[in-house]
């Protein structure tokens, strides 16, 4: 029996969260992660409870295959999912790459649309339906674990996705995803596929249906719940509800929904909520997708009372505008926690609090930043340690260093950037003009290492806590033929944090040119 399945067997209302944030939201553009970054939101994801994680696509490149493999060897509770095509060769890498997971499972695919059998196949039914049982059988080689999913599910006909379902499930298959692949289906219209599956396969009892929607009518998290209701026992979704296009249904709003209306969604997840803003705002730290201000459980404004009327009625009984804590989603204020006078050892001890464990050298570079930091600004929060000690850290093994820079700006001009890195052993120094103070100290990066392919997508700056002395999180995302990577960086000196962020993506730039393979998307 599957973990999945001995979850829910004495639970008729426990459904099994599935996580496709490092897969179906790693693959839209500009969400790409780098092996470490992976590996943190796997460990948070994990954390917080989720059951499956859906590591990635291992035979789309070597890079993929070694963040699953990775991932496999350090997931301690959740089950580790890879991607595969219905081909012999995808199947392979996935059951390779997550063999040393605890619990492990491959999800294969194939489309049973008629519109992606004519033109995206270019397959006739039957030989879909040969697929499907091969696959399947296949993929039961390397686990008992095997998720078997119609691509454009929802505009798949019903009498063919049946008969589909009960091969796959013939074949072996534990989990029958559905996907609503191009977010077209409406929440009635899901409920009934759903619906219909259960009534007229006849070995459906022997899988877990799950649900897996897009969001391009912006009802992929109504969709899913529909799909709930009728029956189905998994939902696959995102954080921050990233994915392709439109994005997938949001894990945040799934589970918040649940826990908020019991009375109406009577099912049960193991989620911890008190880890979801955490969850939401690593992964836009890692890569510069900021979530939109009013956006359900997580933008900025979710809990915030503008009007008198609505701060009235909060301040009498919370209840009245309030329909979940801030605090059951891991809003909490930052604490306030070190000031200039705190010595070695409390620095220390806090970052030992907040899970960090740094060597040496790192703890040393850490401690000299923050004492500096200490002296611009008056208070240091948590999240100002945070923000500090993950710079250093994403630092510790750059090739490019940052030394210093100097910058003149002002209305008058010109704008100046003097910088200054180091490229392995050896430190380079650059004086250049720009327009503008940011755009003087990218040039002067460029002119030390030049790159000239690579461009510019998205330079975005975000205050790590209140206050004009607050310290500020940079994101630069390149792009260079086709590859993105994301570079952050932090300091309370937003051109300093600037061009930390541009040198952080410029060093991964050069680990992603040197570790290229043809890149395959489902
Ligand atoms: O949206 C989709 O159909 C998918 C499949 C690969 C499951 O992501
Ligand atoms: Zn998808």
């Amino acid at each position: 029996m599957t973990r999945a399945f001995d979850k829910i067997k004495n639970n008729p209302d426990r459904i099994i969260i599935f996580d496709t944030t490092l897969r179906d939201g790693e693959q839209s553009p500009g969400c790409s992660m780098n092996l470490e970054e992976k590996l943190k939101m796997a460990r948070l994801l994990d954390e917080m409870g989720v059951d499956v994680i859906e590591a990635g696509f291992p035979v789309a490149s070597a890079g993929d295959w070694e963040a699953v493999n990775e991932i496999a060897k350090t997931v301690k509770n959740a089950t580790v999912c890879g991607l595969a095509r219905a081909k012999k060769s995808d199947i392979q890498a996935s059951g390779e790459a997550i063999a040393p997971a605890k619990s492990r499972r491959i999800h294969t695919f194939i489309s049973t649309s008629p519109l992606h059998m004519k033109f995206k196949l270019q397959m006739e039914p039957e030989e879909v339906l040969n697929a499907v049982t091969e696959s399947v059988t296949f993929a039961r080689s390397f686990t008992d674990d095997v998720e078997w999913s119609a691509e454009d599910g929802s505009r798949t006909e019903d009498d063919f996705l049946c008969r589909c379902v009960e091969a796959a499930i013939n074949a072996g298959a534990t989990t029958i995803n559905i996907p609503d692949t191009v977010g077209y289906a409406l929440p009635e219209e899901y409920f009934t596929k759903i619906k219909m599956l259960f009534e007229r396969v006849p070995n459906i009892d022997r899988a877990i249906l799950s649900t897996h929607c897009h969001n391009d009518l912006g009802l992929a998290v109504a969709n899913s719940l529909s799909g709930l209701r009728a029956g189905a026992r998994q939902i696959e979704c995102t954080i921050n509800g990233i994915g392709e296009r439109a994005g997938n249904a949001a894990l945040e709003e799934i589970v918040m929904a649940i826990r908020t209306r019991p009375d109406l969604i009577p099912f049960r997840h193991e989620i911890d909520t008190t880890k979801i803003m955490k969850l939401s705002r690593t992964l836009s730290t890692i890569t510069g997708f900021s979530v939109q201000p009013n956006k359900a459980i997580v933008g900025a404004n979710a809990f915030a009372h503008a009007s008198g009327i609505h701060q009235d009625g909060m301040l009498k009984n919370a209840q009245t505008y309030e329909i979940m804590t801030p605090e059951s989603v891991g809003l909490t204020e930052s604490k306030l926690v070190l000031a200039k006078h705190s010595g070695r050892a409390a620095f220390k001890n806090k970052l030992k609090e907040l899970g960090f464990d740094l060597g040496e050298n790192a703890f040393q570079d850490a401690f000299d930043r923050f004492k500096t930091l200490a002296d611009k600004k008056r208070e240091i929060f948590e999240d100002d340690l945070i923000a500090l000690v993950e710079d250093e850290i994403i630092r510790e093994n750059e090739l490019i260093k940052f030394v210093s820079l100097q910058v003149q700006a002002g209305s008058k001009g010109p704008q100046v950037a003097e910088l200054c890195l180091t490229v392995g052993e050896e430190e380079k120094c650059e004086r250049v003009e720009g327009n503008g103070p940011v755009d003087a100290i990218f040039k002067a990066i460029r002119a030390i290492i030049p790159h000239t392919d690579a461009h510019l997508q998205l330079y975005q700056v975000h205050a790590v806590t209140g206050g004009t002395d607050a310290q500020a999180e940079v994101t630069v995302r390149l792009e260079e033929k086709g590859k993105t990577v994301n570079g952050q960086g932090a300091d309370s000196d937003t051109l300093v944090a600037s061009a930390r962020a541009y040198i952080n993506a410029l060093n991964k730039l050069l680990i992603k040119r040197n570790s290229l393979n043809p890149q395959i998307t489902p």
